[in-house]
């Protein structure tokens, strides 16, 4: 693989005006905008440690080049049975002028080998609308499968949408 253009990194407390800076519908963008009003940062929680447990965790997708933080990835627990059979389901959001150079790309792969080399999961999947072309795309490119359409999955922005659900397995090619 080339030299990585992004890497992945803990939020900090000094990330929190950041983080509420990037709360808006402008830079969530359309498929991760809720109609939710802001939400301050969880300062507390992020004085005392980084944003990640034993069921979600945040992390900050910053420019190798020079530190410059361009989004975030996070991924929360699917439980499909017994602890063995337990998930994570990931997301993703870049800032626009970061779109388009294939660093969500990077950030996926890179948050994927993260979870399967730091939690003993055999599964972390994504979903994405059917109308978001390149979140799928930045899927299939980071070692993702397509495995169907979840119907009507999806409330925003006054209506039910059909996710894509993908996947990547522990023993997937990367
Ligand atoms: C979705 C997102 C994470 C993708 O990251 P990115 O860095 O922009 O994506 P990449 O550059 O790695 O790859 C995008 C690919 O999709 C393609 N693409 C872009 N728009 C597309 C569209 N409308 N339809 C199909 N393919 C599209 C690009 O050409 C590229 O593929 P290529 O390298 O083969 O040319 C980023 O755009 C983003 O944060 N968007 C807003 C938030 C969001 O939608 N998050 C996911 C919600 S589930």
């Amino acid at each position: 693989m080339n030299d990585p253009h992004v890497r992945l990194r803990d939020i900090t407390l000094a990330d929190a005006d950041l983080l509420e800076a990037w709360d808006t519908p402008a830079i969530r963008g359309e498929f991760n905008d809720f109609g939710l009003p802001p939400s301050p940062a969880p300062r507390e929680a992020m004085a005392k440690g980084p944003l990640r447990n034993d069921h979600n965790g945040q992390l900050i997708v910053e420019l190798v080049a020079d530190g410059t933080p361009i989004g975030t990835v996070g991924w929360h627990q699917v439980v499909n049975g017994p602890v063995e059979s337990i998930a994570w389901n990931i997301g993703i959001t870049l800032i626009p002028e970061a779109r388009g150079h294939g660093y969500g790309t990077e950030a996926q792969r890179l948050l994927a080998a993260y979870l399967f080399e730091t939690t003993g999961v055999n599964r972390v999947e994504a979903s994405t609308d059917v109308a978001n072309g390149a979140e799928q795309r930045s899927l299939e490119k980071a070692g993702f499968r397509r495995e169907g359409i979840m119907r009507g999955a999806q409330f925003r922005a006054g209506a039910y949408h059909d996710l894509v659900l993908y996947s990547r397995l522990r023993d997937d090619p990367a």
